[in-house]
């Protein structure tokens, strides 16, 4: 059996990280535009960073760590003798800290900055700023940004995850409001052979495309649901 999983902030909200949709609307007291898109980087880079510093410290904070849901994942990918694919929308490392090998995050990564000219991907854990330095390139000052995928980009891995939806016989969407495309698409691109569960506190907008709907915390019904496979 083919197991395709895509993941949203539900399954990281337990373990202490804050969902992006809060009922006014705002993240985290932001406009999404002011900072979470290319021209918000252009025109302010300092908020973004800062918004940004403020998420990767958080994230490297002790008290973070994965929960059950992260670690049932984990486990089931090991056991499981079949493909395995873990589509997640998240940009904290909760899956790999868990164990999972086959993550692709396709909002990109919190823990990884990217310059802006050479296209550099590094392993970054300490604050950015518009006087960080290109570690390897002296020259270069003030060149990386957050690997992160903003508004008005496009997403890692569409390929990969388009031939996967095809192909897979489980597709499993775990704590996302499903608002966000193309992620929010996926169930809607699987075939016709393939049973599709969601994972949520609540009803979604593509609910409906679903055949199984399991409410209910993620830590709860991840681990109970990939037991009863
Ligand atoms: P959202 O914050 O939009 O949605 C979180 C979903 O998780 C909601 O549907 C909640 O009902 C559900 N939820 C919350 N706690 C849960 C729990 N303990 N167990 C199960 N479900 C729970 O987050 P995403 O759908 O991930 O994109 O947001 C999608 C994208 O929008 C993000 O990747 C980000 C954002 O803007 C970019 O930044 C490009």
């Amino acid at each position: 059996m083919k197991v395709f999983v895509l993941t949203g902030a539900g399954i990281s909200a337990e373990s202490g990280i804050p969902t992006f949709r809060g009922d006014d609307g705002l993240w985290e007291g932001h406009r999404v535009e002011d900072v979470a898109t290319p021209q918000a980087f252009q025109r302010n880079p300092k908020l973004v960073h800062e918004f940004y510093n403020k998420r990767r410290r958080f994230l490297q904070n002790e008290s973070v760590v994965p929960n059950l849901a992260h670690q049932a994942l984990a486990e089931f990918e090991r056991d499981h003798d079949d493909e395995f694919l873990l589509v997640t929308q998240n940009i904290d490392d909760l899956h790999q800290r868990a164990g999972s090998r086959q993550v692709l995050p396709m909002h990109g990564e919190l823990l990884k900055a990217r310059c802006t000219l050479t296209g550099d991907v590094i392993e970054w854990r300490d604050d950015l700023t518009v006087d960080t330095v290109h570690p390897t390139e002296p020259d270069l000052v003030g060149t990386l940004r957050p690997h992160v995928v903003w508004f008005g980009e496009t997403p890692i891995g569409l390929d990969q995850i388009a031939d996967f939806a095809q192909r897979c016989d489980l597709f499993i969407a775990i704590g996302t409001s499903a608002l966000v495309y193309p992620a929010a698409g996926i169930v809607q691109s699987t075939g016709p052979h393939c049973r599709c569960v969601e994972i949520n506190l609540d009803d979604t907008p593509q609910s409906s495309h679903f055949d199984t709907a399991l409410r209910g915390k993620a830590s709860v019904e991840v681990p109970r649901f990939l037991q009863s496979l």
